[in-house]
């Protein structure tokens, strides 16, 4: 086993939660999916509400998790010595995670009630995606000071900064610094609106999208052996173009929340150019594999690497660029094509991520001096996924092509429209596909389980063939 420093000790216990939550996520997803096609079923017991908060709330922090292990465990390399303060790391890891348990029992006993002061500081804020309450709010924020202390002060003891490292503490700065506003309390839900776009938006389309890039950087850097010049090149380009036009492509959600008119035009315009940056992040990942002729020792984080620059691209690119034009949005607004989009970019641009990182790190610890890591089950989880989520995308995308036309196009958005654009073929089947496809994920999910705790622990007969 490959030497670990405390840091890549704190990014394991970072990844193991987030593997956990990974299939937390994905159970309540496929209750909400039956759901869909049984509204009956459990309700009263665990309404669809509930399972819906349970998936996306699993979802961003299982992500955000697995993003703070990668960056424990990139620390070291690129600082050349171990964390600043591990044992508050630890402890920063041990809160959020007591959070995160309590907060989810919670969700799942008290699932009704009065929205009032009290609720919004123990129960839930009802904010889509980041509904924790404010002390949870509060105990993130504490977190995540923690974390940024210890990359600070291990950037400082170490008395050099890479390029990595630098875009790394500003990006983290804007990440937890947004998190806030997504706290304001205002009974206006336009203003309410407003400020959660700056977290869900300027997250996903800017200081996630940066986070990633320094990940994926240093990723390159270490499944391929790509040149540090290289990598940080593309990543000030990549951060140039992201937070270009990601910082005024919030003006797309702005459009019908109640903003000045505006925002139509800032946000049809600055939106469209996000897809740029994702174009950029294939054309370097696809020109170093080229360099390296594949050539690598972690078979599995290479294909994972791939998918994140594809993934990323047509799941946030494309779909994204689908329906941000406010002459396509005013009709698709709402529709399945959000969810089917919601659903490819952050498969393609934040699990592959993580997935990737979580590779390079069981390489370091299972085979640090070779052979290759390799396994069969590694790649029946990868297509299984990359099918299945394709399937699921697909489907919800026919649906909400359908909706647009039927309900919006062709009817008049009425709450008439609304029933017999579900009842449709080609929206009542996809919810049906949706659920089939589901079912794949969560088996594909288990094999991943399953190659991650057993890749690269036994030696295969080819690799102890003399040569
Ligand atoms: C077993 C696989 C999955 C199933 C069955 C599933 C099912 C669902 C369902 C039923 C919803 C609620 C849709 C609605 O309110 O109309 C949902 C929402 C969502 N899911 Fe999944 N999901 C799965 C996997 C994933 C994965 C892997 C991700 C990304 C990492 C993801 C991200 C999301 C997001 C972002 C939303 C909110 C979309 C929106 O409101 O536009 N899901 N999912
Ligand atoms: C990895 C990056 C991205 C992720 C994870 C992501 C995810 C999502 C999710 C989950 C939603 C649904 C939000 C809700 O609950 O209402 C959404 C909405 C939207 N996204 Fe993205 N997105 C990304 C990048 C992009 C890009 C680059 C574009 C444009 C080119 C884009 C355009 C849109 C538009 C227009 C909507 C609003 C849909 C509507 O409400 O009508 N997204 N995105
Ligand atoms: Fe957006």
């Amino acid at each position: 086993m490959g030497k670990l420093y405390e840091s890549q000790k704190i990014a394991l216990l970072y990844f193991s939660v987030a593997i956990v939550l990974f299939g937390a996520q994905l159970f309540f997803g496929l209750i909400a999916a039956y759901q869909y096609i049984n509204p009956d079923f459990l309700y009263g017991i665990l309404p669809f509400s509930v399972t819906r908060m349970l998936h996306i709330n699993a979802m961003v922090v299982w992500l955000l998790m697995g993003f703070i292990g990668g960056i424990y465990w990139l620390l070291p390399s690129e600082t050349g010595r171990d964390v600043v303060g591990a044992k508050l790391g630890k402890l920063a890891w041990f809160l959020l995670t007591a959070a995160v348990g309590i907060v989810v029992l919670v969700y799942l006993f008290k699932q009704i009630g009065k929205g009032d002061i009290f609720t919004l500081w123990f129960i839930t804020e009802g904010r889509e995606y980041i509904e924790a309450p404010r002390w949870a709010d509060l105990g993130i924020v504490a977190v995540m000071l923690i974390i940024y202390f210890n990359v600070a002060a291990t950037v400082l003891k170490a008395g050099k900064i890479t390029g990595l490292l630098g875009v790394l503490l500003v990006d983290l700065l804007a990440l937890a610094g947004l998190y806030v506003a997504g706290m304001f309390f205002t009974p206006n839900i336009t203003h309410d609106q407003f400020w959660w776009w700056w977290v869900v938006h300027l997250w996903v389309e800017a200081t996630w999208e940066v986070l990633v890039g320094v990940l994926m950087g240093y990723a390159l850097m270490t499944v391929l052996g790509t040149p540090r010049r290289i990598v940080e090149g593309w990543l000030y380009l990549e951060v140039l173009l992201v937070f270009g036009t990601g910082i005024l492509g919030l003006g797309h959600h702005y459009y019908w929340i109640g903003t000045p008119e505006y925002w139509l035009g800032i946000g049809g315009f600055f939106s469209s150019l996000e897809p740029l940056p994702l174009v950029a992040m294939i054309v370097h990942a696809v020109y170093d594999a080229g360099v390296h002729k594949l050539q690598t020792v972690n078979r599995p984080a290479l294909f994972w690497i791939f998918l994140q620059a594809f993934g990323n691209f047509f799941g946030a690119g494309v779909w994204g660029f689908m329906h941000t034009l406010p002459q396509i949005n005013l009709y698709s607004h709402g529709t399945q094509m959000s969810a089917s989009h919601g659903h490819l970019a952050f498969f393609g641009a934040y699990v592959a991520t993580n997935v990737a990182l979580i590779y390079i790190a069981l390489q370091h610890i299972r085979a640090p001096e070779g052979p290759i890591l390799d396994s069969k089950t590694w790649k029946v989880a990868y297509i299984g996924m990359i099918v299945s989520m394709v399937g699921m995308v697909g489907a919800l995308l026919v649906a909400g092509f359908a909706q647009t036309f039927f309900e919006r196009a062709v009817g008049g958005a009425t709450w008439q429209d609304f029933i017999t654009a579900q009842m449709h073929p080609w929206v009542s089947v996809p919810y049906l596909w949706r659920f089939g496809f589901g079912v794949i994920f969560f088996l594909s999910y288990l094999v991943l389980l399953y190659d991650l705790a057993t890749i690269g622990k036994k030696v295969t007969v080819a690799e102890v063939k003399p040569a």
